[in-house]
């Protein structure tokens, strides 16, 4: 059962935040046909759209796919709420911020590899919304094609509400814990969790501690899915059951709410007169949920050479041609590193897909310095790239004994199409200028003779 429905609205005190995220339940499960009710008796039996639903709330469907997609793919939810969401006032354009959306067309896609420090401190008062920084990104919004890569730094808890309605959000947590009260109810995610709120899911962000850090992943695709697993079997990667669900609770708030919705690109605000956080019940498979990669059971050698990166992928967003993901959400998480004769890093090469990595905590094992938490790289296609000199040289000559990499939790983001900046990323203080000197120093070996 959850904690139920609150009186208030607003902003939580780090510790009363703090306190309410670590007392949560989840449901389990990647995908599942859930459902809750934070009142008993709230949700119907039997039907989803009874001629009068319990305790006089509202039923409402929440569509994530069309109604015709097929069932291993059909996403939505049912709410039972105090008032439809159709009970709102008109919205009016406000400021987009530093939010951009696709098609990117402020630059031109840019061949050179890039890697930016983290994102300079807010001004005090910065929310998670106003903290959202647009790095680049491809395709077309209003095709639901493409992504976005953005990157948040907030030192404040929102009182207002967000929903996108241009895709789904994926975010990845580098410093400071979030409390993401949505309209689903709660969740908490940690550095090292990531958090998923659906397309059109209304949801608030409250900081956990005095700052929050991180990346975000926005989705115009297909929703993200668990990939296939082929060979490996039925187990193993991210497993479904430990993607957590949140249970039902709702705020009962009377009196102004501003409700801000992202809407092919745009930002717009409608003052509401009451919260749209006000589902006592839901039911279905449509839901924001949260993940902890440090559960993600790596998969790896145990003979010789770095397999595929793909070996890595926690979430998969497909596209219409079998395989080629709009994105995959990646993770390189703590592993043993055993296999023989190998250069055991991330080999050098170049790929069709376009990646943009980023740094939860520690290191990375093909980059000794410079890509550091908060930070990111972007590997646009074809761009060639691998490990920097150090790495190599210190790779190449190790004795080849059993190793725990245990120090680092990076992530990638490796989409189907190159990733255009923003002119902020392109000219921003903290992209950094001489990147390409990682790879400078590599020198011929090369001997016609042995
Ligand atoms: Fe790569």
């Amino acid at each position: 059962m959850s904690d139920g429905g609150t009186s208030r609205t607003g902003v939580s005190g780090h510790g009363d935040a703090r306190k309410t995220a670590e007392g949560l339940t989840y449901l389990s499960g990647f995908g599942n046909e859930h459902s809750s009710e934070a009142v008993p008796g709230a949700l119907p039996e039997g039907r989803n759209s009874p001629q009068r639903a319990p305790l006089g709330l509202y039923a409402e469907q929440l569509s994530g796919t069309a109604f015709t997609e097929p069932r291993d793919r059909n996403r939505r939810s049912w709410l039972y709420r105090i008032r439809p969401s159709a009970a709102h006032p008109a919205f009016t354009r406000t400021d987009n911020g530093a939010l951009r959306t696709a098609p990117f067309t402020e630059t031109v896609p840019d061949p050179n590899r890039l890697r930016w420090n983290p994102l300079p401190e807010p001004a005090p008062g910065t929310d998670f919304l106003a903290g959202l920084w647009t790095l680049g990104g491809n395709g077309d919004a209003s095709q639901r094609t493409g992504i976005a890569v953005h990157l948040y730094h907030a030192n404040a808890s929102m009182d207002r509400v967000f929903s996108d309605a241009d895709g789904e959000l994926l975010i990845v947590p580098e410093r400071g814990g979030l409390l993401l009260r949505t309209e689903f109810g709660l969740l908490h995610a940690e550095p090292g969790h990531v958090a998923l709120i659906p397309r059109g899911v209304r949801f608030r962000v409250e900081l956990l501690d005095g700052s929050a850090r991180g990346y975000v992943c926005e989705n115009y695709g297909a929703p993200f899915r668990l990939p296939d697993l082929g060979p490996i079997g039925a187990n193993g990667l991210a497993n479904p059951r430990d993607f957590r669900a949140p249970v039902a609770a709702y705020e009962d708030v009377e009196g102004p709410v501003e409700v801000v919705n992202k809407y092919c690109g745009n930002l717009w605000t409608a003052t509401y007169d009451h919260s749209p956080l006000d589902v006592v019940a839901w039911h279905g498979n449509y839901t924001p949920y949260v993940y902890d990669l440090r559960r993600f059971n790596v998969i790896g050698t145990i003979s010789y050479d770095h397999p595929d990166p793909s070996i890595f992928t926690v979430l998969t967003s497909p596209s219409d041609s079998p395989g080629l993901a709009n994105v995959d959400f990646v993770v390189f998480a703590p592993r043993w590193l055993v296999g023989e004769d190998t250069f055991r890093p991330p080999y050098f090469h170049r790929n069709v897909m376009s990646e943009y990595m980023g740094l939860i905590e520690g290191a990375y094992d093909a980059k000794a310095e410079g890509f550091v938490p908060g930070g990111g790289s972007l590997h646009n296609m074809m761009s060639a790239h691998g490990p920097d000199r150090e790495t190599f040289d210190k790779a190449s000559s190790a004795e080849l004994k059993p190793q725990k990499l245990d120090d680092g939790l990076a992530f990638m983001f490796e989409t189907r199409w190159p990733v255009a900046l923003t002119e902020r990323a392109a000219s921003a203080d903290h992209l950094q200028q001489r990147y390409d000197d990682v790879w400078r120093g590599l020198e011929r070996h090369f001997r016609a003779e042995r």
